[in-house]
């Protein structure tokens, strides 16, 4: 498996500049505290961020909102350190408040298959928030396998491997600013 520098230089282009990450998440903020606003003081907004991915998606995105808001972090793992879905959702670190009767809204890095957040969406609905939304960065529509209403949509992007801006392969690569695509050669060598 390649490792450090030699993958660095495995991903294709920058796919999403930073820039126009900032410009689209700025974008995004301000919608969701409009929607949010009415209800704001007296149901502060739950925000579960999902790690790891979306750490850093979801530290830009908070600082875009203008409204009462808390942040909680869930673990969540349906791959292993392979590019393709296993199916199966486990939840690794749940949440620590009750939900019932509260605005929550899930930030995720990448909807793909659709598998963990219609998994995460039941899951959560269960305990009967007030309301449940969901604001992904990226979309890969082509890849569902699930269907799943996400709220927000950050970029819809084609069925390729994405890595950056939190994202990774084998756990590398998340520091990269902008999202690139991953050289299918490193994870087909990989699949061998
Ligand atoms: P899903 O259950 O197939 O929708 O997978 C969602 C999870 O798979 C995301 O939260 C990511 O952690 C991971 N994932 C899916 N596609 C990519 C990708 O292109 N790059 C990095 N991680 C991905
Ligand atoms: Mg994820």
């Amino acid at each position: 498996m390649k490792k450090g520098l030699d993958l660095l230089s495995s991903v294709k282009s920058s796919l999403i500049s930073d820039s126009v990450i900032q410009r689209r998440v700025q974008a995004i903020g301000q919608q969701i505290s409009l929607e949010y606003r009415d209800e704001g003081e007296e149901y502060p907004l739950v925000v579960i961020c999902i790690l790891k991915g979306a750490f850093v998606f979801c530290a830009d995105l908070i600082r875009t909102m203008h409204l009462p808001l808390e942040v909680h972090f869930m673990a969540v793992s349906s791959y292993g350190d392979t590019t393709s879905s296993s199916g199966v959702v486990k939840i690794e670190k749940d949440i620590d408040i009750d939900i019932a009767g509260r605005n929550v809204l899930i930030v995720e890095d990448i909807v793909d298959t659709g598998l963990t957040l219609a998994y995460l969406k039941e899951f959560l609905s269960d305990r009967k928030p007030r309301s449940l939304s969901i604001c992904t960065l990226l979309d890969k529509p082509a890849a569902r396998e699930k269907e799943v209403k996400v709220d927000y949509v950050g970029f819809e992007i084609g069925d390729d491997f994405v890595v950056g801006y939190g994202l990774d392969y084998a756990q590398q690569l998340r520091n990269l600013s902008g999202i690139g695509i991953l050289k299918p050669e490193i994870y087909q060598e990989d699949e061998e």
